[in-house]
């Protein structure tokens, strides 16, 4: 597994360099990338929106995404909506490239149906989904998309998605499970922030207690693993 660590000075930045980095992999040609929420990813959707509006084929893209709130997709804590208000809105994306997780449906029935659309229209190889590019984000709990520790067994599970429960406050949660991020072309972490370099440092160090954290556990395959960060280990 290849790990490259791209580092720059403030969340601004990494945002302006994933952007780029993102502009890239989509020259003209279709794709499906799992999105994340989270304040770094919404950064690097206000900066996609106003600097590549007019430059990438958003025609090309289809946009599925690695974790969802059940909530419906106007509350305030919805993936979707967020993504909704600082990119999609901005930009000419056909709906059908849109590829939201129902997040006001039940959570046992829409894991089922999220799993089938994505089964029928992205590629399998070695028996699951392949997404060219999965974006992550690091919880201050070393979670990512919505696995936390206490529910490590989602990592392994031989779906293609599972319902979550957040630890702290209860809220049920779809993820894509650790088999099918793994199975990407391309994963890359979006991290920035002091309260994150503890579990980053961890993590990428192999030490105090990264076994614990779900992000650990990301490593693709067959593809590379980027990360995104502002945070310099020293
Ligand atoms: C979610 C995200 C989650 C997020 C991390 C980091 O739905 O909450 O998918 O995995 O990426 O919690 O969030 P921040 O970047 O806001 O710290």
């Amino acid at each position: 597994m290849e790990t490259t660590l791209h580092i720059s000075d403030t969340p601004q930045q990494v945002a302006a360099d994933f952007a780029s980095f993102i502009s890239k992999i989509a020259e003209n040609r279709a794709i499906n990338i799992a999105l994340s929420g989270g304040s770094t990813p919404e950064i690097v959707f206000d900066s996609l929106a106003s600097d590549y509006k007019d430059q990438i084929n958003w025609r090309k893209i289809h946009f599925y995404w690695g974790d969802e709130r059940c909530v419906p997709p106007d509350n305030e804590e919805s993936n979707y909506k967020m993504t909704n208000d600082h990119l999609f809105n901005l930009i000419n994306i056909p709906k059908e490239n849109i590829h939201r997780i129902k997040g006001e449906s039940d959570p046992k029935i829409e894991v089922q149906r999220y799993a089938q659309e994505i089964a029928k229209n992205v590629r399998s190889e070695n028996g699951f989904p392949v997404f060219d590019l999965v974006i992550l984000g690091l919880g201050d709990d070393g979670h990512t998309a919505s696995i936390f520790p206490d529910q490590l067994n989602l990592i392994d599970s031989t779906e293609i998605t599972e319902i979550a429960i957040h630890p702290v406050t209860g809220q049920k949660r779809i993820t894509l499970t650790g088999t099918v991020i793994n199975n990407a072309k391309l994963i890359t972490f979006l991290v920035t922030g002091a309260n994150k370099k503890a579990k980053f440092t961890e993590i990428l160090r192999k030490s105090g207690d990264w076994e614990s954290y779900p992000a650990t556990y990301i490593s693709p395959t067959n593809g590379e693993l980027h990360w995104f960060t502002d945070i310099e280990i020293n």
